[in-house]
């Protein structure tokens, strides 16, 4: 288990000396490129992949599809294989991916697949279409070599299931993907329907290449103890992800269908397109959630995080407890508490 804290002092990622294509100079954020951001502690780890591509002059693309991967693999996360199930008691996953001539794709209510990231990769480079889903999602991943995984719940989401089953109540649990959080299993196992709200497993990274050419990801294994069948933002382009290779890249995470509502990570690329921060661009895709939802915005969250095409990020989020991670060097691997509004 990671603490964010930990992480608030800049980490060393242990990687030989390397001269940087470039540095641009801002009054914001520090400006620069390469640059890699994910949301929550585990993109500390998740950048590191990323940067290892970046820093020797790869594909933002490759990047985070390297960077996210790290993420899917681990047993100890909220996504991937690893996570939570469905109230069914199958673990279904969704990502997406998109790159810098707005080429993209995505899958959504995956079983038993590793690494949804490549397999929305595949779709976006191998065939006509943005979205599969399902079995069909699936038996393309197979034609494609991806191997098929048992049906088997890692020992923590079998644990959170069976304690979860004992109730089979609804609960949101705001700020879950942090691991700090996951200390409280009992307040981690539940995740709500009653009211339409969802607990959620996500995470986003966009980047910058050294050519200055932005791509994104998002993956998740969407809320804990969903319905069956249900679909969040995160395989959405244009909700849980954007990139316009113009303006700026930005990813969310939280309760995916208060993202949709508002195609919130488009909403936040266009925001910088007229000129906000990154930073400002998510806080008003935020306030719009917040205005939709009224008194019931207290009991959801819900995080944004975006650069722009000069190398400045920055994040926003309802309430306190999101962070996301940040690298640019081989020395600068940080957390960042989310700014918030409630
Ligand atoms: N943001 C992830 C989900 O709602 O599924």
């Amino acid at each position: 288990m990671i603490h964010r804290r930990k992480f608030l002092q800049l980490g060393s990622l242990g990687l030989s000396s390397f001269s940087f294509p470039s540095f641009i100079s801002s009054k914001s954020t520090a400006a620069r490129r390469p640059i890699v951001i994910s949301t929550w502690d585990a993109g500390i780890d998740a950048n590191k992949a990323a940067w290892q591509v970046l820093r020797n002059g790869g594909r933002a693309l490759d990047a985070v599809e390297q960077g996210v991967m790290v993420t899917e693999s681990s047993q100890n996360c909220c996504v991937g294989l690893g996570a939570n199930p469905d109230r069914d008691g199958f673990v279904t996953l969704d990502s997406c991916i998109m790159d810098e001539n707005g080429n993209c794709g995505g899958v959504a209510f995956l079983e038993r697949i590793k690494h949804p990231v490549s397999v929305a990769r595949r779709v976006m480079e191998k065939t006509p279409h943005v979205l599969l889903v399902g079995a069909g999602a699936q038996q393309f991943a197979v034609e494609q070599g991806f191997p098929l995984e048992p049906q088997k719940l890692s020992p923590d989401a079998e644990r959170s299931y069976k304690e979860w089953l004992k109730k089979s109540e609804y609960k949101p649990v705001i700020n879950i993907e942090n691991n700090a959080n996951k200390k409280n299993q009992a307040a981690f196992a539940p995740a709500k329907l009653d009211n339409g709200e969802w607990n959620h497993d996500t995470i986003g990274m966009v980047a910058m290449d050294a050519n200055g050419n932005l791509s994104g990801t998002c993956t998740t294994s969407g809320a804990g103890f969903k319905m069956r069948g249900r679909v969040g933002d995160s395989p959405i382009i244009g909700a849980g992800l954007f990139v316009d290779n113009e303006v700026g890249a930005a990813t969310a995470t939280g309760q995916g269908e208060d993202v949709i509502r508002i195609c919130g990570s488009h909403l936040v690329v266009e925001l910088m397109r007229q000129g906000l921060s990154p930073e400002n661009a998510c806080k008003k895709a935020v306030e719009r959630i917040i205005k939709i939802k009224g008194s019931k915005a207290k009991d959801i969250q819900v995080g944004f995080i975006a650069i722009n095409k000069q190398g400045e990020y920055g994040g926003y989020c309802i309430q306190k407890g999101f962070n996301f991670a940040v690298c640019y060097a081989d020395d600068k691997n940080f957390l960042v508490d989310g700014k918030y509004v409630l």
